[in-house]
């Protein structure tokens, strides 16, 4: 398969591109090691695909939102999660429909934060329940048999250093078993799922 993977140089995305290393991979990122998007620009993320042409699985395993607590969560500082998170992943579907084959696949990042909310985690989990909804209600629609799915990490052990201050209480999961959860989605038969890492 051909697999465009979004965010590839990150902790998530560098071992999905290590699972699925048997493919053809072209790495994206707003410095991308083959070819570079920024997803919070609509120009860019078109530009992006003319480049890379067909392919027959995008995988995304990139977006934030800002870490705030909602009685200091003003609308500008949502607007990252918007962005970023929520809107740079749903319109990595929106364009890129015409450039994946049929039977292909998009597979899109969700996270615990939220079904188990932590403190300042409010934006975050807006995004990711917006993609977690959109990817449920589309895979029932999408055309010519493309399939669609989130994975929701829990926090990861390689992230631990930064984010531990965040989860306090959680068990954090090795990378590699959530850049299994993507490999699931783009080789398995799956469709309108968002398999929990947790
Ligand atoms: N790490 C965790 O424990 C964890 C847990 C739950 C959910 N998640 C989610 O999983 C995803 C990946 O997390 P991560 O920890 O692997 O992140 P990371 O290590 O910070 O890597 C982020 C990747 O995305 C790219 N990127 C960032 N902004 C971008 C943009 N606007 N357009 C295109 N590419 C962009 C980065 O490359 P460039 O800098 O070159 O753009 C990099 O390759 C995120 O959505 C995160 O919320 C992570």
């Amino acid at each position: 398969m051909r697999i465009l993977v979004v965010g590839a140089s990150g902790t998530i995305g560098s071992k999905i591109c290590n699972v699925l290393a048997n493919h053809e991979i072209i790495r994206a990122g707003r410095n991308g090691i083959d070819v570079s998007v920024d997803t919070t620009v609509e120009q860019s993320i078109k530009e992006m695909y003319e480049k890379v042409g067909k392919v027959d699985a995008v995988v995304n395993a990139s977006g934030g939102a800002n870490f705030v607590s909602v009685a200091e969560l003003t609308p500008e500082l949502n607007e990252r999660g918007i962005q970023s998170k929520l809107k740079g992943q749903i319109n990595l579907v929106l364009l890129g429909l015409n450039y994946v084959n049929d039977g292909g696949s998009f597979t899109l990042t969700t996270g615990v934060m939220m079904d188990d909310p932590i403190p300042l985690g409010a934006s975050a989990a807006m995004a990711n329940g917006g993609v977690k909804s959109f990817v449920k209600a589309a895979s029932i629609e999408m055309p010519r048999g493309i399939r669609i799915n989130s994975v929701s990490p829990n926090a990861v052990l390689e992230s631990w250093g930064r984010l531990e201050k965040f989860f306090a209480g959680f068990t954090p999961v090795p990378v590699n078993r959530v850049a299994l959860a993507y490999k699931k989605s783009v080789e398995g038969a799956q469709t309108g799922q968002n398999y929990e890492v947790y």
